[in-house]
């Protein structure tokens, strides 16, 4: 498997060589990410947790025309912590690869970046929006939308120092009381990053309430960068709506996402493939194998989550699903999804 985890490779000079690997690469870019070409408007959004080299693949393969990776922390970064760097490996099919960064001590912010631009990512994206007391509370993810003009000195020295593209994910403010995306947006673009994405929630909403679109709207209205807008989507249309509704130029998707990679795909005759059983069960076994590589022996426990989800769409009795997600066996995983797979009636 070819992970690209060595970091003695060589810097790149020429920021988003092979960004074009693309489903749609044939049509003309949706885009650009400064200088990398965009193929489409569905994205898959950074998930701790979720956003993993197996579920990026997958859901590239189904049509998001890129993936975030889970953030990453610039702290663990520096220290060489072994499950850190771990979460950096992408395969280039994946391209164009978007590596999520976090920390708030602007020198080592730069030194992890600097390590990290080595692996060769297309973009790098700054995470201000994970609304985590641990790390909020600290000045790291939304905590940096509550002193802009130093998060502005933090983005334009990055800019200045990265070959790569340098992005950065907000939400709408701190709280109802400092809802300061347009300033957040203004000196973000002044420090020359080269895409804003948007969650439309303040840090205190957590995932509470609705995202509010409007005030995206309003980012988009006044940026002369790519903006992508984040918050609540759960199909292709319900995207095609909030970017008529708001002018983005492309739709971040993240729970919607999570056991539907399908949400990517479109089918000829309304907009929104949907897998019948057998698709489902295929695409299970795939994502385990996957898992599998990835992983190792830790593939299928990691995987279990994934599969809950995936088995929510399909009917399956109580006990053939508490012996898929309570197994130890790889195989027998497999045995049971084929069996399920050729029953009668399904
Ligand atoms: C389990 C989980 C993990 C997340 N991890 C990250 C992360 O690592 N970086 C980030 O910027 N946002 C993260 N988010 C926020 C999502 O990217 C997205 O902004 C949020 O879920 C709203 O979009 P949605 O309504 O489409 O899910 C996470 C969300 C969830 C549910």
């Amino acid at each position: 498997m070819n992970t690209n985890v060595t970091v003695n490779a060589p810097a790149v000079k020429t920021p988003g060589s092979g960004a074009v690997v693309s489903g749609t690469e044939n049509d003309a870019p949706a885009f650009y990410i400064r200088n990398i070409p965009i193929h489409g408007r569905l994205f898959l959004a950074p998930m701790a947790g979720f956003s993993d080299g197996p579920y990026r693949l997958l859901c590239r393969r189904l049509g998001a025309a890129f993936a975030f990776t889970e953030f990453i922390s610039t702290d663990g970064v520096r220290q060489g912590r072994r499950e850190v760097w771990q979460r950096l490996r992408f395969r280039d099919q994946e391209r164009p690869v978007i590596l999520q960064l976090f920390g708030n001590n602007p020198d080592v912010m730069l030194y992890s970046a600097r390590l990290i631009e080595e692996m060769q990512p297309d973009v790098i994206d700054i995470n201000m929006g994970c609304s985590v007391r641990a790390i909020a509370h600290k000045g790291s993810g939304a905590g940096m939308l509550r002193d802009p003009l130093r998060t502005g000195r933090i983005m334009e020295r990055l800019v200045r120092h990265l070959h790569v593209p340098v992005t950065a994910k907000i939400r709408l403010g701190w709280d109802a009381a400092s809802r300061n995306y347009l300033e957040m947006a203004h000196v973000l673009e002044s420090s020359g990053v080269a895409m804003i994405s948007v969650h439309g929630r303040t840090r205190a909403q957590g995932y509470g309430g609705q995202a509010d679109w409007e005030a995206i709207g309003e980012i988009k209205a006044r940026s002369n960068v790519p903006v992508l807008g984040n918050g609540d989507v759960t199909s292709r249309s319900m995207a095609l709506e909030r970017r008529r509704q708001t002018g983005v130029d492309g739709i971040l998707i993240g729970r919607g996402a999570m056991g539907n990679p399908w949400i990517f795909q479109s089918d000829r005759q309304d907009g929104q493939y949907r897998p019948d059983r057998r698709a489902v069960l295929d695409t299970m076994q795939a994502h385990l194998r996957d898992m599998q590589q990835w992983y190792g022996e830790r593939g299928l426990m990691l995987f279990r989550k994934h599969a809950a989800r995936y088995l929510d769409r399909i009917e399956t009795p109580a006990a053939t699903r508490r012996r898929l997600l309570t197994g130890t066996d790889p195989e027998e995983f497999v045995d049971i999804c084929l069996d399920l797979r050729d029953a009668p009636g399904c």
